[in-house]
């Protein structure tokens, strides 16, 4: 600090204030950075020509606002802007668990810091992002984002797909675009929570069929559109929640033809599609025309950005735009913006190519522990889906996992209402914060698993 030039007048303002005023101003100026040490009170009070005293109340009233600090012995510092250190408790510390189908743990830190310097670097393009925009999205970061589906294998249209707020948030805006209430919407026989919950709220009728280790059965839903005559068809073709079923290309082909024969939309969830290093294309590949296509980037980039994208037939786009538009207006274009980026400095690939490297390691582990069970997982996906052992009632299962803070997803959660639960429970290798609590949160399964066997007490 050049103190020589800070000079005070003797008036109604106490003197230590001016002094503390100055070094306010300073120090929001730049001209005094943050982490850099003070003069000491004596030279301060010496350049300044006032007492020690003065300077002692000044430095108080600057710490007192909050703008340097004090350290015994070392002196008087500028204060260093406090970095948020928000914690957000994922789970109760005493719950081990494999109960959410949430992305690994990776550190997302690095390419977040990348990508947001460089956006913060260009104010026009900041102040631009600030205005309100229309609800189909800027045209350019549409276009990254097809650009890397494109990739990737999806084949979408950058001047026709919409983003949405999460892939969540596709699934609703579908359904509540191209259902009325009362409709049927034929589902899997275990099928996602959250489109069983939408299909609550929006007076649908989710009807179950059934599946193979390949997922829906084309006979079924031929069987199925006879019978209820559906608005639609909701299908997860790659890692099937809760079942991690992935079709074939012969089944997506037969699934296609089916659901054409019938004239049945189909709402295709992709949520997982990116996340297999081989994955066969989407069924909107095969016919854009017939299928809603919903993706998200939460599995695969972060779900905190909220960032999701949906393609309709065209005939329905008009529909979706003002369905946006009557929800939110549009999806934050700061965040289509930080997506973009994201992609166009590859960090998309590489944060996709670290959750699948993640999730490989994390099911080798899970696959010895588990070894002796019937256990079906993808390797890169987050769910796996794990049958009871015979003589393991899945009540008991759940009991049992509860009593030792073990949270895991039974299969009522994935059945649609009035159809019975298979005995078996969803657990996520993902979920646990490290592969060492992904460990202890496995140890504890096996004991209850393995604490099936006869049971020949009873109770009232
Ligand atoms: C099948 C399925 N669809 C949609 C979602 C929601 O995804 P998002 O976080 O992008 O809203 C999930 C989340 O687990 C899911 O499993």
């Amino acid at each position: 600090m050049t103190i020589a030039e800070i000079s005070l007048t003797k008036g109604e303002t106490p003197l230590y204030r001016q002094l503390a005023d100055v070094l306010a101003e300073r120090i929001g100026s730049g001209e005094l950075a943050p982490g850099e040490r003070l003069p000491t009170h004596r030279a301060l009070a010496d350049a300044v020509g006032v007492t020690i005293g003065t300077v002692t109340r000044a430095y108080a009233e600057a710490e007192r606002r909050g703008l340097v600090e004090a350290r015994v012995g070392a002196g008087t510092y500028v204060r260093r802007p406090e970095s948020p250190s928000w914690s957000f408790e994922q789970h109760d510390k005493n719950t081990r668990t494999l109960g959410y189908n949430i992305p690994p743990a990776i550190d997302r830190s690095e390419v977040l810091q990348r990508a947001l310097q460089q956006l913060a670097g260009h104010g026009p393009t900041l102040n631009q992002l600030m205005l309100y925009q229309s609800p189909e999205g800027i045209g350019e970061h549409r276009h990254s984002l097809a650009g890397w589906l494109a990739s990737l294998g999806v084949e979408l249209d950058p001047e026709h797909l919409l983003f949405t707020s999460g892939a969540q948030h596709g699934v609703q805006l579908a359904l509540q675009t191209l259902c009325r209430p009362g409709d049927n919407v034929l589902c899997e026989r275990l099928t996602y929570p959250g489109l069983l919950s939408l299909a609550r709220q929006q007076h649908l009728h989710a009807r179950p069929v059934e599946m193979d280790e390949e997922g829906l059965l084309p006979e079924a839903v031929d069987a199925a559109c006879r019978q209820h005559h559906p608005r639609l068809l909701y299908v997860t073709p790659t890692i099937q929640n809760p079942t991690t079923a992935t079709m074939s290309d012969a089944r997506r082909d037969a699934l296609i033809t089916v659901c054409r024969e019938h004239g049945v939309l189909v709402l295709e969830d992709d949520v997982h599609g990116l996340l297999p290093r081989q994955h066969p294309a989407p069924l909107v590949n095969r016919d854009p025309e017939g299928v809603i296509h919903v993706g998200g980037l939460g599995k695969t980039l972060a779900p905190g950005l909220r960032l999701g994208y949906l393609q309709a037939p065209r005939v329905y786009r008009e529909a979706l735009v003002a369905g946006i538009q009557n929800h939110s207006w549009m999806i934050s274009p700061l965040l289509t913006a930080l997506a973009a980026l994201l992609i166009e400095q590859g960090a998309a690939d590489r944060l996709l190519q670290t959750v699948q490297s993640e999730m490989t390691a994390r099911w080798e582990r899970a696959a010895q522990c588990l070894s002796g069970y019937r256990l079906r997982f993808h390797p890169q996906g987050f769910h796996g889906w794990l049958e009871l052992p015979d003589e393991l009632p899945l009540s008991e299962c759940l009991i049992q996992a509860r009593a030792r803070g073990l949270d895991v997803k039974s299969a009522e959660l994935f059945t649609p209402p009035g159809y019975p639960a298979p005995p078996a429970i969803r657990i996520a290798a993902s979920a646990p914060a490290s592969v060492a609590e992904l460990e202890q949160s496995l140890g504890l399964l096996r004991e209850v698993l393995a604490g099936s066997g006869p049971r020949d007490a009873f109770t009232l």
